[in-house]
């Protein structure tokens, strides 16, 4: 076990939380970018999918990995693929802004890529031996989706459906198809915090009685439970007033269902529909969180559970930054887990101890 964990990490009854030297250093924090975001599935953008024919790029995880990506759409619409868009020359962009994909040229020295990514011309490569290799073709990310979300990655842990866990089929019931986003109830957050810090606040609803007595007042305290998931964790909170629920077959009442995916996706089901929130590090002490809301029932926006995101929001930025602050102390070492209400937060830093024990590959 990574030494952030103490020896009995498996066990929340015994395990402490990571020091606070986890959320101070720069060297664990580029250890976990690599580690943990770099072999994530990471929110694509809110762009959709090219038509067919045609190329976008989008940068994945942007001030994070900054992964330079492009989307590419076969001519007949059969095939969306997810590319590099780093020249396999030099590594100059290629694809700058949304266009025709029929011949990629770059603009540097006039290399040509068909839409798929092949190679199919390189000039003034007359001599280069074993040339072109495999290697000279545009790799090929992985993308997926769920409703209008795309998400992306390069190195995956996992495949997405085991990411999802049950989110996929918990949510097959609710018209997330039709789900629209609200640019005017969307937007980004910055504030002076470790990113893990927020995720952890996410994590428990311990919180809630004490920091934000709106919502509080929407969900029933008692019964909010935690269910861990092999990449993720599903909070779950039934409504004050039935009117407020989201509608399952088998479940009644759900205020909200708050999913979490390792390490940095946060989908929100509401009775409205759906709140995304993706965590991006800046730096080891900087957070940018962007919220999106996407909408299918507009009547039942500002009610429940779902209502006041913004304020919501204030009330934890608030209280991480004031975590932020308290992890300076030289006095503080680590505390402790509580057992029936933060498995999900402990959940949460099984899961990074575990990418960073891993060995790289
Ligand atoms: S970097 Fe693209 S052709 Fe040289
Ligand atoms: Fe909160």
């Amino acid at each position: 076990m990574d030494p952030f964990l103490s020896d009995h990490g498996g066990d929340p009854t015994r395990a402490a939380l990571p020091p606070a030297e986890f959320y101070r250093s720069p060297a664990v924090h580029a250890r976990v970018i690599e580690r943990a975001f770099a072999r994530a599935w990471h929110w694509a953008g809110e762009e959709a999918l090219p038509p067919p024919g045609h190329a976008r790029p989008f940068v994945l995880a942007p001030g994070v990995l900054d992964e330079p990506l492009f989307f590419s759409s076969a001519p007949d619409g059969s095939r969306v693929a997810c590319l590099s868009n780093a020249c396999t020359h030099r590594g100059a962009l290629l694809v700058r802004a949304s266009c025709k994909n029929a011949s990629l040229r770059c603009a540097y020295h006039g290399r040509r890529f068909a839409h798929d990514g092949k190679l199919v011309a390189a000039p003034h490569f007359e001599g280069a031996r074993d040339f072109p290799a495999p290697a000279d073709d545009l790799a090929a990310a992985r993308w997926s989706a769920l409703g209008p979300l795309l998400f992306a990655s390069t190195h995956p842990a996992c495949d997405f459906e085991s990411w999802l866990g049950s989110l996929r089929t918990r949510s097959a019931g609710l018209p997330l198809e039709r789900a629209e986003l609200d640019r005017a109830r969307s937007r980004d957050y910055e504030f002076d915090a470790h990113w893990a810090l927020y995720v952890d606040n996410y994590l428990e609803g311990l919180h809630v009685p004490y920091v934000h007595p709106g919502l509080n007042q929407a969900i029933e305290f008692d019964t909010y439970r935690t269910e861990l998931e092999p990449w993720g964790a599903l909070q779950i909170a039934r409504a004050s007033d039935p009117r407020d629920a989201l509608e399952f077959p088998n479940e009644r009442d759900i205020g909200g269902l708050y999913y979490w995916l390792f390490p940095n996706t946060m989908l929100n089901l509401y009775a409205w529909g759906l709140s995304l929130n993706v965590v991006l590090p800046l730096g080891v002490a900087r957070t940018r969180v962007l919220f999106r809301s996407y909408v299918w029932d507009r009547a039942r926006l500002e009610r429940g559970a779902g209502a006041g995101l913004e304020q919501v929001e204030q009330e934890d930025e608030d209280v991480v930054t004031s975590v932020q602050k308290g992890l300076r102390s030289r006095l503080y070492q680590r505390g402790r887990y509580a057992p029936a209400h933060e498995l999900g937060v402990h959940h949460f830093h099984r899961l990074l101890a575990r990418c960073l024990n891993e060995r790289a590959s």
